[in-house]
């Protein structure tokens, strides 16, 4: 058990050990958004995704040098020219209590299949927000980003809750991810940025498509 001081000075107590979360497995069930019809086998596991059961929020991480403001409103990034290895991204928004949140604005943005931003393009190609349905939901069609110079292949995103602080953190690829010939385990063991907490747990590569889940726990006021 840990102790954390909040902003306002209290203290609030997270019951699962860090560390215990990254290690544990569960098995998925078809009850989790967009991994019904997955190709996920009976009695096959996945690493437990980063949950909002520990009571921590999503810890933060750079917001580097690509961000750029006035995405487009869309949910696929899978644009022209976009090709590479398919990720399709779901998760909810949580608040603190475990509280799934609606309209929370997120965005994400990432380099493409050879490890380039547009960075200044009318196309915002790889960039896009949207708000999270009435569930707490969101969904991103999308593709495994190459790695760039000094970088594991990782996904930007900034998420707000309304009128809630800005989040800004990176998602990351689990070590025996197959994309570009990256060897993931050694990309992600040298970047200076990457945590573990972030990790997309992903399914099976099947039909060159992974599906991943990733929840948010996001502070509100
Ligand atoms: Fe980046």
């Amino acid at each position: 058990m840990t102790e954390e001081h909040n902003d306002d000075g209290t203290t609030r107590r997270s019951f699962i050990a860090t560390g215990t979360a990254a290690t544990a497995a569960v098995a998925l069930t078809a009850a989790g958004v967009g991994w019904a019809g997955s190709s996920l086998a009976e009695g096959q596991t996945l690493p437990l995704t980063p949950q909002c059961t520990d009571g921590d929020d999503t810890p933060p991480v750079i917001e580097g040098p690509y961000f750029r403001r006035n995405s487009p409103l869309r949910t696929n990034l899978r644009t022209a020219g976009v090709t590479g290895v398919l990720l399709s991204l779901t998760g909810f928004v949580y608040d603190l209590r475990c509280k799934p949140l609606a309209n929370v604005l997120v965005d994400f943005w990432q380099a493409d299949q050879r490890g380039a931003y547009d960075n200044s393009t009318t196309a915002y190609r790889g960039r896009g927000h949207q708000f999270t349905d009435a569930n707490g939901a969101y969904t991103l069609e999308t593709i495994i980003p190459n790695e760039y110079p000094g970088r594991t292949p990782h996904i930007h995103v900034k998420v707000q809750a309304p009128r809630g602080p800005v989040l800004t953190t990176q998602l990351y690829f689990p070590d025996n991810t197959k994309a570009y010939n990256v060897n993931f385990a050694a990309a992600n063991r040298r970047d200076a940025y990457y945590i573990r907490d972030t990790v997309i747990p992903l399914g099976p590569l099947t039909a060159n498509r992974y599906q991943g889940k990733f929840d948010f726990v996001v502070r509100t006021a």
